[in-house]
């Protein structure tokens, strides 16, 4: 199984205001292309360097610096145009979400403050973010914390950043919470991560009694933490191991958003996902649908009798992952499929 050898963000504190991140590319492989090639060429060594910038070391072509002095207005342009050469379609957000956490403001006032002067150690550490970013780490992962729901997780290496898409879920689950009318609820959300499903249900839903469930022990710590930070009062109990095995009672509502990426499909991945985020987050075997198979093959012991399965897959899953459902036995009574906010099938949600 795939390791990270990646390290971790030095930096995990929040950077006050600063909420716009680059959005992540969804894992749909079909709409993503691996850039990583075209970035490797001269331009990347070549060229004057802008005004206030160092030599950087010519060994490292993703490497840049900046001398103490350089004021916000020109260390923004200069680093949205190295990242830009690196290929990147987010540089001039990328570089002011960047600056913004290291100076520990929010964008709007790099703007008001063309001219203030970053010191050496501001400039040591944007420089030292920006050469990360150019060799496609996440953005997420450089600022140690992604929004989801209104929420904001720390997210390192050991989990999957969160996607917009799959707020669906979230919102899923509690339309099942609230069609349940008061009455006791256990929900279980299956390949919890960093706890982004199963902590903003148990905080929109307190009434819930909430568990997380994730193969990886590593996950589970930055879920935890999470947890601390985000649902003090309560919030969901992480357990660790195989799809429903560890849970101890049957759920109502079972939510998923399990690996769903086929074999073939994972190397083709954007390197800022294959090359950082976790592989066991992502790969799924053949079709990518191990996991979800084996899923539902659990669902008759641990699912209650009138409960709910919320699962996130590929669009292009739609219809098998549909088919899959009807032929369980007992068979549910409705299954349907939901389109995420670009219309791509996102959802698919079994009702007992
Ligand atoms: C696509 S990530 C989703 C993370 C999080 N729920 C989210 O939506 O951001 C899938 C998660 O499933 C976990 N996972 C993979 N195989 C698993 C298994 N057999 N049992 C439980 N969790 C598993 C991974 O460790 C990973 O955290």
């Amino acid at each position: 199984m795939f390791e990270s050898k990646k390290r971790y963000p030095e930096q995990t504190e929040f950077a006050q205001g600063s909420n716009s991140e680059q959005e992540n590319g969804r894992l749909d492989p079909s709409d993503v292309r691996d850039r990583a090639d075209g970035e490797r060429d001269g331009r990347l060594n070549g060229g004057a360097a802008g005004r206030g910038e160092r030599s950087g070391l010519r060994h490292d072509p993703f490497h840049w610096s900046l001398t103490k002095g350089t004021p916000v207005g020109r260390a923004l342009v200069s680093a949205a145009q190295r990242l830009s050469d690196s290929g990147s379609e987010t540089a001039r957000l990328d570089s002011q979400v960047l600056l913004a956490h290291v100076l520990r403001k929010n964008r709007s006032w790099l703007f008001a403050h063309h001219e203030h002067e970053l010191s050496d150690e501001d400039c040591r550490r944007y420089a030292d973010l920006i050469t990360r970013r150019r060799r496609r780490e996440p953005v997420a992962y450089l600022l140690g914390r992604k929004e989801f729901y209104g929420l904001e997780f720390a997210v390192d290496p050991r989990v999957l950043i969160p996607r917009p898409e799959t707020e669906l879920l979230v919102d899923l689950a509690l339309a099942q919470i609230s069609d349940r009318h008061g009455r006791p609820v256990v929900v279980a959300d299956v390949g919890t991560g960093s706890g982004a499903i199963a902590i903003t249900v148990a905080v929109h839903a307190p009434e819930a009694k909430v568990y997380g469930i994730d193969i990886s022990r590593d996950a589970l710590v930055v879920a935890e933490e999470n947890r601390r930070r985000l649902a003090a009062e309560g919030g969901p109990l992480f357990l660790e191991g195989d799809l429903l095995s560890p849970l101890p009672e049957p759920a109502d509502v079972i939510v998923a958003n399990l690996p769903y990426i086929a074999d073939e499909e994972y190397s083709g991945l954007q390197s800022d996902v294959r090359d950082f985020e976790p592989r066991v987050a992502l790969q799924a075997g053949a079709e990518g649908l191990d996991l979800i198979e084996r899923l539902l093959a659990q669902l008759p012991s641990r699912l209650q009798p009138r409960g709910a399965v919320l699962l996130e897959i590929s669009p292009r899953q739609g219809e098998v992952v549909q088919k899959m459902a009807q032929q369980l036995s007992p068979k549910p009574s409705y299954v349907g499929l939901r389109r995420d906010y670009s219309g791509l099938v996102r959802t698919v949600t079994l009702e007992f």
